[in-house]
């Protein structure tokens, strides 16, 4: 019996749109996310048994999301399963195919098929119009049906070979951009919750501070991916002093990001949550996990967390 599993990554919601139409016209089960599976007892629970298994995610910084790169090296794979990968992208894509591939080389298999879709981008100074939006995803639904058309057949494709240079070079300003990315959350923030929803990595949480701005934070969990950035709708989550324009895909809401995701364990109650917005001392902050040297310490333990979450519904 044929088995279709399809996983998905996305920080702004365009590989979700884009996986949400391939298994539709694959006429297969809705996609999974990456993140929400990792929390699962079993994160390969749907992987088991596939027998056609695919992952859709952005380029990010010329290559896969670091989380999907963690998720496939410890995925069970079977060199029977047909495997195939779709990045959305917004200029051009790199070793991302290779980049997969190796791992499930490495693991007694091989990437079958890949396939490359034009998307918005949601790194640039200026967002996307209307239009281009409109345009996009016509496009998109087109070209997603070709390449259902394709896994259907389990046909095999070629992809570039990588490039080494790039690749290290890739791996080494990722690692020092983790290391090193501040967030910064200004007095604008309303406090409703919406970039612990989206975070991939479970690495905001609501705390309580006495000052108007919260201070700078970064934490080597932070898969820098700026979904927090982009679906603020009070725009008060910023990177550095550099302010983003915000994006993200029309067809995907929040909450239909990273499914699965047990919200009592990283959000708090949602009464708590209504309380922080209507207490204008409340702000949202950046869990620390490494501080920079000399810095002052701004994070809270999980133990504070639960304390000044308790005081609020007192
Ligand atoms: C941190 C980061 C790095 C990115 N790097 C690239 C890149 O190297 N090449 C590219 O074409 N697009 C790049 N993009 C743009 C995204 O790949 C593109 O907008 C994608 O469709 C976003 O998908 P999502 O909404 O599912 O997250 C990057 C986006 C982010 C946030
Ligand atoms: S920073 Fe987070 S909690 Fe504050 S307004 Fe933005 S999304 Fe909402
Ligand atoms: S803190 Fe923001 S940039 Fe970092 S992983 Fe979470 S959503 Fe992405």
């Amino acid at each position: 019996m044929s088995k279709t599993t399809i996983y998905y990554f996305s920080a702004t919601g365009n590989s979700l749109a884009v996986a949400r139409h391939l298994t539709e016209a694959l006429d297969v089960e809705e996609p999974i996310s990456v993140p929400g599976s990792l929390i699962n007892e079993d994160p390969y629970l749907e992987a088991r048994g596939a027998t056609s298994l695919g992952f859709v995610f952005p380029v990010q910084r010329a290559t896969i999301p670091e989380m999907l790169r963690g998720f496939i090296q410890s995925m069970p794979i079977d060199p029977h399963c047909y495997y195939f990968a779709i990045s959305t992208y917004s200029l051009f894509g790199s070793n991302e195919f290779w980049d997969i591939d190796e791992l499930l080389v490495s693991k007694g298999a091989a990437l079958n098929y890949a396939a490359s879709v034009k998307m918005m981008g949601n790194v640039g100074i200026v967002g996307p119009s209307t239009a281009t939006i409109n345009k996009r995803l016509e496009r998109m639904e087109h070209q997603v049906d070709g390449i259902a058309t394709a896994i259907a057949y389990h046909q095999q494709s070629f992809f570039p070979r990588a490039n080494k240079l790039l690749g290290w070079a890739v791996k080494n300003f990722t690692h020092l951009y983790r290391k090193y990315i501040v967030f910064r959350i200004d007095k604008r923030c309303k406090g409703c919750g919406i970039c612990v929803q989206v975070c991939p990595a479970q690495n905001i949480q609501l705390q309580k501070t006495d000052s108007e701005v919260s201070a700078p934070i970064r934490s080597d969990k932070c898969e820098a991916c700026l979904a927090c950035v982009h679906w603020c709708p009070a725009s008060a989550v910023r990177m550095s002093k550099r302010r983003h324009t915000s994006y993200h895909n029309p067809r995907v809401l929040p909450e239909e990001l990273n499914p699965k995701k047990p919200k009592a364990a990283s959000a708090p109650p949602a009464e708590v949550v209504q309380r922080i917005t209507e207490e204008p001392e409340i702000r949202v902050l950046l869990r620390d996990q490494e501080k920079p040297s000399g810095a002052q310490k701004q994070s809270m333990s999980d133990a504070e967390i639960a304390e000044a979450l308790s005081s609020l519904e007192s």
